[in-house]
């Protein structure tokens, strides 16, 4: 019996039956809520600390629905979770919780190591101490799922073959540093305690309720809003780009269906130079919203200074959570793209609400000097 099915069991067993989700009233975490919500998998304990990034309007669909408890809070105030995990017992953990933009990181590196390495190192803990409180076939069922980054595997060349899950870890940005820490000490704990963990290393995710300091949103909200595109450096950076639904079915598949303290790399098989990305944007923009002036939004690209320690080219390899899981993406990086875009004219208004003050501060601070 998988964790899926051993939560519907205990959810008709005791009504408690739950996933604890860590970060879900942000990007990759509030899609994964809906969609476990939607997909009827059961009750959602919902814990995020709603820093900048998390935003209660992400998850306005689920507002009335008892099946979502969200709790405002800290993945390392140890006194919450270990009353959350008594209380609700969960059969998983899901840790999206963390620091995620690299730009940030550079400019204020503290709070990565606070909530990404630390806030972790007290999750794994009360996971620890909840596991003791638990039936030995509760024990057998019970996962937690650590949801990582393919930036933990540092940057390849032109030519290098896409990361295996063997490939060594050479984080170069305080963010992936962070990251990459948070894997060791999960590899760790279940190493030594035995803890039964996964760990999935994903590329980059785009798609709905994405903040707009990533890329694809940034590039959107400023081409509507008549803004530079900025590009760093020379454009020719790599990524590979996987719609987040595909991402967070394959969370679903991994959790399912997983083996206990492996590791799974997760892509979309769709690497793209970021000029690329965003004259595709562009393109997209030019047929379904023109500008007024009837020009492309391509002139309003602009190069501008580069990243710091910028990584030159992500790419993964998928084969193992393919073959083994049998999971591959839904979506094209057309098809997402064009969902995307559409999700962002359709929610004008939830990108006013979060391009705030603090969000003008940060245009500001990281784009003024380049
Ligand atoms: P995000 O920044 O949009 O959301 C992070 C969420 O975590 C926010 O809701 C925030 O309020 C919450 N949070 C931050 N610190 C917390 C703390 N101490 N306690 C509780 N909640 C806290 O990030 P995202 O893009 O949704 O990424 C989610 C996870 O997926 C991260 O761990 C990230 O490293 C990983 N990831 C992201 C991508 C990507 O392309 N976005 C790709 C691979 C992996
Ligand atoms: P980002 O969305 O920040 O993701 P990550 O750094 O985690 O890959 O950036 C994606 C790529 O786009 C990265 O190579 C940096 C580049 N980029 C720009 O060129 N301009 C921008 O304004 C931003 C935010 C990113």
């Amino acid at each position: 019996m998988g964790t899926v099915a051993f939560l519907n069991e205990a959810k008709e067993a005791t009504g408690k039956g739950a996933v604890l989700v860590t970060g879900g009233a942000g990007f990759i975490g509030a899609n994964f809520v809906l969609d476990w919500l939607v997909l009827g998998k059961g009750t959602v304990v919902n814990l995020d600390k709603l820093t900048y990034a998390g935003n209660l309007h992400n998850l306005e669909s689920v507002g009335g629905d008892p099946r979502h408890i969200f709790i405002e809070g800290d993945i390392g105030d140890v006194a919450l979770v270990g009353k959350l995990l008594n209380e609700h017992r969960p059969c998983a953990i899901v840790n999206f919780a963390a620091e995620s933009h690299v730009d940030r990181s550079i400019h204020g590196p503290a709070d990565f190591i606070a909530t990404n390495i630390v806030g972790t190192y007290h999750l794994l803990e009360s996971a620890r101490a909840y596991l003791q409180n638990l039936s030995a076939a509760e024990q057998g069922e019970f996962r937690f799922l650590h949801v990582s980054t393919d930036e933990v595997f540092g940057s390849l060349e032109a030519d290098d073959k896409p990361f295996t899950e063997s490939h060594q870890y050479l984080p170069n940005s305080p963010y992936s540093a962070s990251k990459a820490a948070a894997d060791h000490l999960v590899r760790a704990w279940h190493h030594t305690y035995r803890l039964p963990v996964l760990i999935t290393n994903c590329s980059n995710n785009y798609g709905p309720y994405q903040f707009p300091e990533k890329l694809i949103p940034l590039m959107i909200h400023h081409a509507l809003t008549d803004r530079p595109l900025p590009i760093y450096g020379d454009g020719q950076q790599r990524r590979d780009w996987l719609y987040v639904a595909d991402h967070c079915a394959a969370l679903r598949r991994v959790l399912e269906r997983g083996r206990v303290g492996d590791t799974y790399n997760i892509g979309g098989c769709n690497e793209r130079s970021n000029i690329d990305v965003v004259h595709a944007l562009c393109d997209i923009l030019d047929a379904e919203r023109p500008r007024a002036d009837g020009r492309s939004y391509r002139g309003q690209i602009t190069f501008v200074g580069d990243r710091p320690g910028h990584d030159r080219r992500y790419a993964m390899d998928a084969g193992k959570i393919g073959r083994q899981l049998d999971w591959s993406p839904a979506e094209t990086f057309e098809t997402g793209l064009r969902k995307t875009v559409r999700w962002y004219l359709d929610n004008t208004d939830w990108v006013e609400r979060v391009a705030d003050g603090s969000y003008r501060d940060w245009v500001q601070q990281n784009y003024s000097n380049r």
